[in-house]
């Protein structure tokens, strides 16, 4: 089994796949490997990263506000000597840590984009969870990749953005030994979330408890929403376009209500290719820290005599939203962030029993069709049709859902 020894700058570490990244990293060291992490960026949870430092003792931490700093020294008192950087900065050194082979962005939001994009620009390889990177600025991330592909060849030969994502993961995988004219479309799953089977005419009365309740993936509340309305698979659909050079037509989605199947590609041939494995977020994160290679996980192993898998279409009456953030990523420009700014705003209402469950696709169609795309947007005009998309989100929500 070969050796792995990297050196790994972490942002986010103190968030679900930020600290499910750090027990992946002791793991291997466990089992012999060497990942070292040399600098690690958070946002609020001082004490959590303060334990985080003081155990992995990287040499640079960011934390999001400058006004944290002294506190956040305090915590430390002598465990730690490194160096603290803040805001956006701080993000940015942490992803272009000249010590960092692979950088792991795990934020959450529109503010992983720019640190994406900068540690790209620094030559590094980026093991990606931060979906908002690809969803609001994918042709940003695309054009800042290594893109030299010989005629035929795929993703195989592009090594420097290695998605975290389960699903994307899975497709990465399934890719790898495949030129693009052997593929005829991927198909990513999505669990259908908790409203599957529900009957349509009591929609209306969807609570947030009931919404909250995701079958298969423990998660954080707005992806958990966002996986009963879909929305978050509409994210992976478009997230899948810029990571695979896809373009939509060749990009299907299925309710795969077990959620075993991660994803599977047609050939031209006829044959499907599917990624199965149980549903745990360490094996994607372990593939995308030691890729190229692929190492033994105490992972638990998936007993097929006990599975019966189902797979279903997409209802466009079940799943409004999905549909509309899809036709958002077709037409591209500004339209994939405003979706994004406009679901988050959205889906918080309806976390605070402000909106219905039904009102979050009513006011993404709203504001989707309100919005005048820019076409090729920099970060300024991404960032200014975010802005726009939370406030015109935030009036309709008021006024009329
Ligand atoms: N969780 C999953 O199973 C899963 C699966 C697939 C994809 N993803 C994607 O992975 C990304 C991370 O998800 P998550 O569930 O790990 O999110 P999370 O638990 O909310 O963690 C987000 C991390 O980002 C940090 N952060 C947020 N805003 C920041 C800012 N302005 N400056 C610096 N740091 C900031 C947080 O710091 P503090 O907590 O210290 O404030 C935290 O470390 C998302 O894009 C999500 O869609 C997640």
């Amino acid at each position: 089994m070969p050796v792995i020894s990297k050196r790994l700058a972490l942002l986010g570490s103190t968030g679900s796949i930020g600290t499910q990244t750090l027990a992946v990293i002791e793991g291997l060291n466990r089992a012999g490997h060497n990942l070292s992490v040399v600098a690690l960026a958070a946002g609020k949870n001082l004490e959590l990263l303060a334990a985080q430092a003081q155990r992995f003792q990287p040499e640079l931490i960011a934390i999001e506000r400058a006004k944290d700093v002294g506190r956040l020294r305090q915590l430390l008192k002598t465990f730690w000597n490194g160096e603290i950087a803040v805001g956006g900065e701080g993000l940015q050194a942490v992803a272009t840590h000249p010590k960092a082979d692979l950088v792991v962005n795990a934020l959450v939001g529109a503010v992983g984009l720019i640190p994406t994009l900068e540690a790209l620009k620094a030559k590094k390889i980026v093991a990606l969870a931060n979906k908002e990177s690809l969803v609001i600025g994918g042709h940003l991330v695309h054009a800042s990749l290594d893109l030299h592909l010989r005629p035929g060849e795929g993703v195989q030969s592009r090594r420097s953005l290695v998605p975290i994502d389960s699903e994307h993961s899975a497709l990465f995988q399934l890719l790898q030994p495949l030129r693009q004219d052997e593929i005829e479309r991927i198909i990513l799953t999505a669990s259908g979330g908790p409203f599957r089977t529900r009957p349509l005419d009591s929609f209306a009365h969807i609570t947030v408890e009931e919404a909250l309740r995701h079958p298969t993936w423990q998660m954080g509340k707005r992806v958990t929403i966002d996986s009963a309305t879909l929305v978050n698979k509409a994210f992976e659909v478009i997230e899948a376009h810029w990571l695979f050079d896809l373009p939509y037509e060749k990009i299907s989605v299925l309710i795969h209500p077990q959620s075993v199947v991660h994803g599977l590609v047609e050939l031209t041939d006829g044959s499907l290719l599917a990624h199965v494995s149980t549903t745990d977020m360490k094996l994607p994160i372990q593939y995308a820290l030691t890729y190229p290679e692929r190492i033994a996980s105490s992972v638990e192993r998936l007993d097929l005599v006990k599975q019966r898998l189902e797979f279903a279409p997409v209802g466009r009456e079940r799943y409004p939203a999905f549909w509309l953030v899809c036709e958002a990523g077709r037409r591209g420009g500004t339209f994939p962030a405003v979706a994004n700014a406009a679901d988050e705003v959205l889906v918080q209402k309806f976390l605070n029993n402000e909106i219905s469950f039904l009102g979050i696709a009513r006011g993404l169609e709203r504001v989707l069709a309100e919005h005048e795309g820019v076409p090729d947007p920099d970060v300024e005009e991404i960032f200014a049709a975010d802005r726009w998309a939370r406030q015109r989100a935030s009036e309709i929500a008021q006024n009329s859902l």
